[in-house]
């Protein structure tokens, strides 16, 4: 990336809330909490999902109230951030398959409404253009779910990403390939490029909610809430909404 394309800017920034739990499950749990109340309020809400390990336990906790309390997911719609290129929806390591097994197939949720981006389109830029005009068709996404990666990309958006991207198709880092690979059976079947929602997506949401568990993202939530407002940093961008919750476990918060 062209070091002139960067965008490292002193700017006003907004004050993120931040939610400080003592663990994975608690974090979980929190979250749990604010999707379902959410989809009280709205029961045709558009969330926008997230995949890796962060939020496997909200999507079990989601699962628990479904069971116990009957939270349906019948009108509501989701949009998830990225998906492997190069992966068949039926493939086991795609998102398509993960978002199905963690989540999709133990609730009500119609699978006509949900969407996750085509790893395997004949083409890519089709597909993201495609996927903008879904995600503008909804009405935007109301209540967007993320992880961050331990180099601060948030879905795919890697550092040096612009600000201004939209959906689009992008190389994965090594430190990011590396820290999937326990997913696959070697470092070597981890696809090499993405199909990722882009940081404009993800900051035309209405509300936002980052999770982070574990030492290994102390860093970047660091640098994301005391840091520079840099495309080095993609969560950092973060900092410009104003409506951004952060749900986070000690470990991860150990700097702040
Ligand atoms: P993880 O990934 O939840 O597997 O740590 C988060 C991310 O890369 O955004």
């Amino acid at each position: 990336m062209n070091k002139q394309s960067t965008l490292t800017k002193k700017v006003n920034t907004m004050q993120i809330k931040i939610i400080r739990c003592k663990d994975y499950d608690e974090m979980s749990k929190k979250a749990a909490q604010k999707i379902i109340s959410s989809i009280e309020k709205k029961p045709n809400i558009v969330l926008g999902l997230a995949t890796g390990s962060t939020p496997i336990g909200l999507y079990k906790e989601l699962i628990q109230d479904h069971k116990l309390h009957g939270t349906s997911y019948k009108h509501v719609y989701t949009v998830n951030l990225d998906e492997y290129v190069g992966l068949a929806p039926e493939d086991k390591n795609s998102y398509f398959s993960f978002m199905k097994k963690q989540l999709f197939d133990k609730i009500d949720i119609n699978l006509t409404h949900t969407n996750i981006p085509n790893g395997i389109a004949p083409d890519l830029e089709e597909e993201s253009k495609r996927y903008n005009q879904l995600i503008e068709s909804l009405g935007g996404v109301d209540l967007q779910i993320l992880g961050i990666g331990q180099n601060g990309h948030i879905g795919f958006n890697e550092p040096g990403t612009p600000f201004t991207s939209t959906t689009h198709t992008i190389q994965l880092t090594e430190s990011t390939r590396t820290a999937n690979a326990s997913h696959f059976n070697s470092l070597d079947e981890v696809p090499t490029y993405a199909i990722t929602m882009g940081v404009q997506n993800i900051m035309s949401s209405k509300e936002i909610l980052l999770l982070a568990s574990g030492s290994s993202k102390a860093k970047a939530l660091q640098q994301l809430i005391n840091g520079e407002v840099t495309e080095e940093l993609p969560a950092s961008v973060l900092r410009l909404h104003d409506n951004v919750t952060i749900i986070a476990d000690e470990e991860a918060l150990k700097y702040i």
